[in-house]
């Protein structure tokens, strides 16, 4: 690794934005705008959060009692006023706010004020339901329109929302519902994948007969002629909403309130359930979708993410809609029904910014040029790439197909961070692979151990310094939140390795801890091992982050069977069966082999650093620790 990045630093080329990209940007100079925000952080995001509008104005920007940070101290505010109401009011009224396309060629258009509409009625059904501010709503929605305003309608009144991911299966959302205690749960009867409808309902029912803290479930009936709903606990979405006012005042919520939990991929077997609040995450999410991707009103913004994972959290609603953005949502994947799917709805829709991942990028990469040159590309003006590290071939692909002009945005951030923190803007000159710079107000650094800077090598990430958008908590687990900025002394350590070279660039490298990220899903590989144990065949088992061409990364398991078990390419096949059925599909291992041990410590630690070392061919490194 260490070797293949010192040629990639000597040989990387430098990508300088064109004149014109530069002129229209809303930040001309980088060195000049981070130098003046890092010189007094709190004045930069007083005023960057001076351009929203809040019910009452804060008396204190920052209020850091480390590691715990309050933001816009006294400040009150509603997330959805500025994703809203500001627009309603104003000429964006009737721009359009949401374009979704379905996987089987559907469209569905909402207008700023249609939208508006839509989440008062979802809201004032929450209401009628008798939801108070502070309940959870556990969210478990394809991507559909739906999704966007149920996230609304809770934050309008101050309810915490929880989207769980629709790929995940019963045993994980169980298991975050009853975290969150969630009142509510929100599904559909299906989503669908490359042309096949996949129930959704069958899942929450297995996963809400484990949870008493919900009381009802509603459900977007996308084929109104399946599926009962069960009297009194089920209700139909469009039933339940029918007769609701399309007015509802939104909230005033303190700026701390929190907005929404999110369960992410740590070190242990459990999820941990990310807290962000209204004030900061509105003020980091606003001013980072408008200077990265040069956001103008005119745009059509088209971000290629799942609301089920942090980007579409930050990048297809928050950000983009506190920006009164067009925001294009398309249901399916990028090679369904053809390799040209995306490039066609570029084409059709004029989609001038457009945020995918280098997993999506290397899936068309292989199908061919042919693809994106049988479409018209030239209203894409801004790229982005976010979710695991871009190798320069997929950068350079990406930059050539789409006309070899448009600077890539890759953007470096995580669930905790909100938004995004280490990014080029437009402006900035491109190395292909390097997140280049810490965006404005970010003091981000590369340090050894003990929280030296290195200056120039490699290190772990961190961040210096609070940040209105970071989270503030992890949901009933406090001290895993202060583990985060304990690790290493002072600092907020990211759990990433990274390089920083001669010119102060970024290049991030991967996780430091057990973290898989296979297609830029963030999978713990203690969840993986402990569906395997699960398994009546399983005494043990270790699992590893391999490289991928396609998907980044991929899961391959170690597994020792219980004695009299036989290895069998069944068995094999049951075992991945039995990870779907336990946590879903993209956690399942590529790879399961059969062995008779594990290499450990002393003291009984797995050493997946072993394990893989040898699975790679690499040098192990430092052994003295280990048993046997
Ligand atoms: C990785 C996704 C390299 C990183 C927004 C981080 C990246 C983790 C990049 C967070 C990038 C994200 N280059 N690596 N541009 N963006 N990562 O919470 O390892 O799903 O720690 O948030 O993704 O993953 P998460």
């Amino acid at each position: 690794m260490a070797e293949h990045l010192e040629t990639l630093l000597k040989t990387s080329r430098l990508y300088r934005p064109t004149a014109q990209t530069v002129e229209r940007a809303y930040i001309k100079d980088y060195d000049a705008a981070y130098q003046a925000s890092i010189a007094n952080p709190e004045r930069f995001w007083d005023g960057i959060a001076k351009e929203l509008e809040w019910f009452s104005p804060w008396h204190t920007v920052l209020e850091w009692k480390y590691p715990w940070a309050k933001w816009f101290l006294g400040g009150t505010c509603n997330i959805t006023c500025n994703c809203l109401d500001r627009h309603v009011r104003s000429w964006r009224s009737n721009k359009v706010a949401v374009i979704w396309v379905g996987e089987q060629g559907e469209e569905r258009i909402f207008t700023y004020a249609e939208l508006y509409r839509q989440v008062n009625r979802c809201a004032n059904a929450l209401t009628r339901l008798g939801m108070q501010q502070g309940d959870r709503v556990t969210i478990y929605l394809p991507k559909i329109p739906e999704q966007i305003i149920a996230m609304l309608a809770c934050a309008r009144l101050g309810l915490i929302h929880s989207v769980v991911y629709s790929g995940f299966s019963a045993p994980a959302l169980e298991s975050r519902i009853q975290d969150a205690e969630a009142r509510l749960a929100i599904t559909a009867d299906y989503g669908y994948d490359r042309g096949t409808a996949i129930p959704l309902k069958p899942v929450v029912d297995k996963a809400v007969a484990n949870c008493p803290t919900i009381e009802k479930t509603i459900v977007v009936r996308r084929d109104k002629q399946g599926g009962d709903l069960r009297a009194g606990r089920e209700l139909d979405w469009d039933e339940w909403l029918e007769g609701e006012s399309t007015a509802c005042d939104a909230r005033p919520l303190d700026a701390e309130t929190p907005l929404y939990v999110l369960y992410t991929s740590g070190t242990t077997g459990k999820p941990k359930g990310v807290v962000h609040v209204h004030g900061g995450y509105m003020v980091g999410t606003y001013i980072t979708t408008k200077y990265v991707f040069d956001l103008k009103d005119e745009d059509v913004y088209f971000c290629v993410a799942d609301p089920g994972w942090v980007t579409g959290h930050s990048y297809i609603v928050y950000g983009p809609l506190l920006n009164g953005a067009t925001v294009l949502m398309a249901e399916g994947k990028p090679d369904y029904p053809t390799p040209g799917r995306w490039w066609e709805i570029i084409e059709q829709y004029g989609v001038s910014i457009f945020y995918t991942t280098p997993t999506a990028i290397r899936l068309l990469m292989k199908y061919g040029e042919d693809w994106p040159q049988h479409h018209d590309l030239s209203t894409l003006r801004i790229l982005g790439s976010v979710g695991e590290p871009i190798n320069p071939e997929a950068w350079e692909w990406f930059h050539r197909v789409t006309g070899g002009d448009k600077p890539i945005m890759d953007t470096w951030w995580q669930t905790e961070t909100g938004s995004i923190l280490v990014t080029p803007l437009p402006c900035v000159p491109l190395k292909p692979g390097s997140a280049t710079r810490p965006f404005p107000g970010i003091e981000a650094d590369v340090v050894d151990k003990n929280g030296r800077s290195i200056g120039t090598g490699g290190g772990f990430a961190v961040i210096k310094k609070p940040w209105p958008s970071m989270m503030r908590t992890i949901l009933n687990d406090p001290d895993r939140y202060l583990s985060y900025w304990n690790t290493i002394p002072g600092c907020y350590t990211a759990g990433d390795v990274c390089h920083k070279d001669d010119d102060g660039y970024f290049w991030f490298m991967g996780r430091a801890d057990d973290v898989v990220k296979v297609a830029g899903n963030r999978i713990g590989t203690a969840e993986v091992e402990s569906a395997l144990v699960s398994h009546e065949a399983v005494v043990e088992a270790a699992v590893i982050g391999k490289p991928h061409q396609t998907a980044g990364e991929m899961i391959k398991g170690f597994v020792i069977l219980k004695q009299g078990q036989q290895e069998t390419p069944e068995l094999i096949d049951h075992l991945k069966q039995h990870v779907q059925m336990e946590l879903g599909k993209i956690a399942v291992p590529r790879e399961i082999e059969i062995v008779t041990s594990l290499p450990k410590t002393r003291s009984g630690k797995i050493m997946r650093r072993v394990l893989k070392a040898k699975e790679l061919g690499q040098d192990p490194g430092d052994i003295s620790t280990l048993e046997e």
